[in-house]
């Protein structure tokens, strides 16, 4: 097993996931009781995670140095690295930032560090860096910036990386993890196949005869959730959809299809579209936007806990990474709050059912697709739960909201008329809050103006915006601008996550 000791970083956990997609047993600990865990648990390797601490400041962080010195295998990644490196003696200082990728090249690459090429991307997000090394550590790897981006201890058996193996776009970050696990802890790997059939049968047991109600949206991960509990449970799943009108406008069609004809289940539809739009007048930062959208649709929640007061359990379609950007772990930091982790109030009279919690997008759709759910209900872009509310930068109103609908839809019908709509995690239009000048029909016009996002990703933890062609983003700009009321120009963002994040609030 391998223990991780998470610092706080919104991709500890997929360190843990890549591990578990190798075949390694993982384990996590806080840091402070990391020398407790590693008593009970003997772990053949420890991974210190990155972390939102800054050594260079003094709310660092900090581990017992003697889980440095058990003579088992440490790498330290990012604040991990800069930890192992200021515990030892080196200094750590704020300075030589980098977010998102880098070149780094390695002038040597022994054990862990055997990789396919010398030179490759790699994910950074960093704002302190190691500037000088502890006693015994020698640098293998670097980038422009920074000079410690790869180190070994070989006599003490510890290992530094500034960028982050665990992040889907650094090149050969797999190859090195299982360096690791393999090479350096002597680890036998078992890659196991995801398996609905265990989560179904665990959702039997949880909930037996009782009823379930399932919060739907028409998105991946409710839809693979109900149906799981649907093949579980059978007609004990009530599904039901909000319908906030923030939702993408084929949404209710899409619903209907999926949990009346795929899954033959009682499905209740309440229409809040007035409710949600008075909710949301007059606010304009997306945190209190998020969170009048989150307490609205609790409230709605709990009117119908009251009519269906045989229901014992409330289903929801949470995936680890709504998880983490809430604060889901001790050290995190919160990025954006995401109503169904936390949100609910104490009192709400159902146990919560979450059998995606654990799991990243790409195996909640694996799991959907070898439960038998077809390929274009798996395949749908995600969308963020207070829809369209958070695509609008500022206050959302009825008339921006017609814009953005529009506006999106262009997007939308452009990537799938061009055939790239697969191709990309997702894709879609922003009213950006941001006001210009333009000429139309002789006459000035200042008006809003519109932004293009489109990314690549699998997990949703890092994306690289989409090298759409030109000729796509012309047509998708000059409909925008003829088709969309009120619109003045139009902006295609290219800008990775990290540092990022895929919506605009
Ligand atoms: P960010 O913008 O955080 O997005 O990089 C990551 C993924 O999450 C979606 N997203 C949300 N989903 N509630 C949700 O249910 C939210 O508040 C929310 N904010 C972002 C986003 O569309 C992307 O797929």
């Amino acid at each position: 097993m391998i223990l991780i000791i998470d610092f706080g970083s919104q991709t500890a956990h997929l360190i843990g996931r890549r591990l578990r997609q190798l075949g390694v047993e993982v384990a996590y600990a806080y840091p402070e009781d990391a020398l407790s865990t590693i008593k009970t648990q003997k772990p053949k390797g420890i991974i210190f995670s990155g972390g939102p601490n800054d050594i260079s400041h003094d709310a660092t962080l900090s581990i017992d140095t003697r889980v440095l010195t058990l003579g088992i295998p440490v790498l330290g990644i990012c604040y991990g690295w800069q930890l192992i490196a200021y515990l030892l003696g080196g200094t750590v200082e704020h300075s030589k930032k980098e977010f998102g990728p880098e070149d780094i090249i390695f002038d040597t690459q022994p054990g862990i560090f055997s990789l396919p090429k010398k030179q490759f991307t790699a994910i950074m997000s960093h704002g302190d860096t190691v500037t000088k090394l502890p006693k015994g550590f020698m640098a293998v790897g670097h980038t422009k910036q920074v000079a410690y981006a790869a180190v070994i201890n070989k006599h003490k058996n510890l290992y530094g990386i500034q960028f982050h193996p665990e992040a889907d776009h650094t090149q050969y970050g797999l190859v090195l993890l299982k360096n690791f696990a393999k090479a350096v802890c002597g680890e036998t790997l078992n890659p196991l196949a995801l398996d609905p059939k265990k989560i179904i049968a665990s959702i039997m047991d949880t909930v037996g005869n009782k009823k379930v109600i399932c919060a739907v949206s028409g998105g991946v991960d409710s839809t693979v959730t109900a149906y799981l509990i649907g093949k579980a449970i059978g007609k004990n799943l009530i599904p039901v959809y909000v319908d906030s009108g923030l939702m993408r406008p084929e949404t209710d069609r899409r619903v209907k299809y999926i949990f009346t004809k795929l899954i033959h289940a009682n499905l209740i539809i309440i229409d809040a579209k007035r409710r949600y739009l008075d909710t949301l007048k007059g606010i304009t930062d997306p945190e209190e936007k998020r969170k009048a959208i989150g307490k609205l649709y609790i409230d709605i929640f709990n009117e119908i806990a009251k009519k269906h007061a045989d229901a014992t359990f409330l289903a929801q379609g949470t995936i680890f990474s709504d998880v983490i950007e809430s604060k889901g772990s001790k050290h995190a930091s919160k990025i954006k709050s995401h109503h169904n982790v936390g949100g609910l109030p104490d009192n709400v009279p159902f146990q919560l059912l979450e059998p995606m919690r654990e799991y990243y997008k790409d195996e909640v759709r694996e799991l959907g697709k070898l439960a038998g759910l077809p390929e274009d209900v798996i395949n749908q872009q995600p969308f963020p739960g207070p829809g369209y509310a958070v695509r609008i930068r500022g206050e959302v109103t009825e008339k921006r909201l017609a814009q953005v609908i529009i506006a999106d839809t262009i997007v939308l019908e452009e990537m799938k008329c061009a055939g790239l709509y697969e191709n990309v995690f997702q894709c879609f239009a922003v009213m950006t809050g941001a006001f210009s000048t333009a000429v139309k029909g002789d006459g000035r016009v200042f008006a809003e103006v519109v932004g293009i996002r489109a990314f690549e990703s699998r997990d949703i933890m890092t994306s690289r915006w989409a090298h759409i062609p030109y000729e796509v983003l012309e047509k998708m700009s000059s409909r925008i601008v003829n088709e969309v009321p009120n619109v003045s120009r139009v902006v295609y963002d290219i800008t990775t996550k990290p540092p990022a994040t895929m919506e605009w609030e």
